[in-house]
C-alpha cells in the first residue's frame, strides 16, 4: 500500500505538501483527497513497465476533471462508457485518437454522438451493436474501427468482477462470435481489432499474463477467421492494488517480463498494430483518501461506534462492494491501535458502516477518520443523494496547492 509514501511526511498526514491543518481548515467533511504526485507515479510506474501499449485511464474509477487533466497531461488516452464521460474526456484533453469507447448497452443516439467525436475506436458487444454502428456510420460518412469484446473461454481469475469465461452479458461469446459477425453486413464500419475486459482488481501476475497471451492468440485467430485487419488489440484492465493490510504489489515487473516473449512473437508478425491497456484503479485507487470527522463515539453491548458525518451516502464501496479499506485516524497517525471500532456514518439503516471492526486508537469526537485507497470508485460510486445529506467535496493537492478536482 502506498499511504505512506503519498500521504505521511514525518510521521504526519499531508497530501503532495498540503497539511492535515490546512485541509481541515479549507475542506469541509466529508471529503475525498486527491494527490497529483501519487496518480503522476502511478501512470510512469505503468507506462515504464509496458512501453509498447497504450494507456487507457478508465474514466469510471474516477471522472474528477482535475484526476482527468493529470492523467491527460501525463500521456494516457481514454476509456469511456457513456457519452458523459466522452465529454469529460475531451473537455479534460484526451485527444479523440486516443480514446476507446466500451458500453454494454449502446443506443442509436450514444453510437452517433461518439461516433462524431472521430475516438480511435469503439467496441461492439454483439451483433445488433454492429448493425447501430454500421447505420450511424453511413449516416455520417464516417469509417469507424470497430473493436469486438470477446466473453472468452479463460480460467476465470480470483477476483470478486469478474466478466470472462461464464455467461456474461459482455461481450461476444468466444465460440459464438464468427455465426454472429457474418450475419451482419458492414460497408462503412470496419471490424479491426478485439478487446477483452476480464476482470477488475486482479493482484494474480501469473493470471495476468496468460491472460495477456491468450488475447494475442484470440486477436490472430479472429482476425484470420473473419478476414479483418488487426488494428487495435485492447487486452482491457484490471490490474489490482493491494487492498488489505496484508495483501502485496502488482508484480509489473515481472509481468512485463513473462510477456516479452510473446509480445515480440507478436511484433514480428504485426508490427504496427496499436497495443491498449485499460486502467482505472490501479491508476488512481492509492492518490485517494475519504475523510469522514467523528461526531460522536458510542459504547454499546461491548461495541464501539464512531458515529461520523459522511458514510454510505459519501463513500459507499466498502458496503456496496463488500470492500474491507484500510482506515486510520489521520489526526492521530503515530497513536497505536487499541480498539476495535465500528465507523459509521448518519445514513438511518444499520448498513451505514463503512469500516467494521477497524483496528484504532480509541476515537474521540472531532476525529478525522481516513479511509484509504478511496481513489477509484470512490464518490463516483456512491449514493449521493440519499438523505439529503449534500455531496462530498472532492480535492486535488498539488505540490503545496489545494483545488476543487
Ligand atoms: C470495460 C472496462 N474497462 C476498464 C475498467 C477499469 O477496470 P480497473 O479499474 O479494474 O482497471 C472497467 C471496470 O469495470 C471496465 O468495465
Amino acid at each position: 500500500m502506498r499511504f505512506d509514501e503519498f500521504f505521511v511526511r514525518d510521521g504526519r498526514f499531508a497530501a503532495d505538501g498540503v497539511s492535515l491543518d490546512e485541509l481541515a481548515g479549507k475542506c469541509p467533511t466529508p471529503f475525498y483527497i486527491y494527490s497529483a504526485s501519487g496518480i503522476r507515479a502511478k501512470y510512469r510506474l505503468l507506462k515504464e513497465c509496458f512501453p509498447a501499449f497504450d494507456i487507457c485511464y478508465s474514466l469510471k474509477a474516477n471522472p474528477s476533471p482535475a484526476v482527468c487533466n493529470i492523467l491527460a497531461a501525463s500521456g494516457a488516452g481514454a476509456e469511456v462508457s457513456s457519452p458523459k464521460e466522452l465529454a469529460t474526456a475531451l473537455a479534460a484533453g484526451f485527444a479523440p485518437g486516443n480514446v476507446v469507447y466500451v458500453a454494454p448497452a449502446k443506443t442509436a443516439v450514444d453510437i452517433e454522438q461518439v461516433l462524431r467525436a472521430g475516438i480511435h475506436a469503439i467496441v461492439a458487444d454483439a451483433a445488433s451493436d454492429l448493425r447501430l454502428i454500421e447505420t450511424a456510420a453511413r449516416g455520417l460518412r464516417m469509417r469507424p474501427r470497430v473493436l469486438l469484446r470477446i466473453n472468452t473461454r479463460e480460467t476465470q481469475p480470483e477476483a470478486k468482477e469478474v466478466m470472462v469465461g461464464g455467461p456474461s452479458k459482455f461481450g461476444f461469446d468466444e465460440e459464438r462470435v464468427a455465426d454472429d459477425v457474418a450475419g451482419v453486413r458492414l460497408e462503412q464500419a470496419r471490424i479491426a481489432g478485439v478487446q477483452v475486459y476480464s476482470a477488475s482488481q486482479v493482484l494474480n501476475r501469473v493470471w495476468l499474463a496468460a491472460h495477456i497471451e491468450y488475447v494475442f492468440r484470440l486477436a490472430r485467430r479472429l482476425s484470420r477467421e473473419l478476414e479483418f485487419r488487426l488494428e487495435t488489440v485492447d487486452f482491457g484492465g484490471g490490474f489490482g492494488v493491494p487492498q488489505r493490510e496484508r495483501d502485496h504489489e502488482l508484480d509489473l515487473a515481472g509481468l512485463a517480463g513473462t510477456i516479452a516473449g510473446p509480445l515480440a512473437e507478436f511484433r514480428s508478425d504485426e508490427p504496427d498494430c496499436r497495443l491498449v491497456f485499460e486502467s482505472g484503479r490501479y491508476l488512481v485507487a492509492e492518490s485517494g483518501v475519504f475523510v469522514t470527522r467523528v461526531i460522536r463515539v458510542k459504547e454499546s453491548r461491548g461495541r464501539v461506534f464512531a458515529i461520523c458525518d459522511g458514510g454510505i451516502n459519501a463513500f459507499s464501496r466498502p458496503v456496496f462492494m463488500r470492500v474491507k479499506h484500510p482506515v486510520r485516524l489521520l489526526n492521530r497517525l503515530a497513536e497505536p491501535a487499541t480498539t476495535h471500532v465500528d465507523v459509521c456514518g448518519p445514513i438511518c439503516t444499520p448498513l451505514d458502516c463503512i469500516a467494521k471492526d477497524a483496528h484504532l486508537p480509541l476515537p474521540r469526537a472531532g476525529d478525522l477518520v481516513g479511509l484509504l485507497n478511496a481513489g477509484a470508485y470512490g464518490c463516483t460510486m456512491s449514493l449521493l443523494d440519499f438523505m439529503s445529506r449534500g455531496r462530498p467535496t472532492e480535492f486535488m493537492a498539488e505540490s503545496g496547492e489545494l483545488r476543487r478536482a
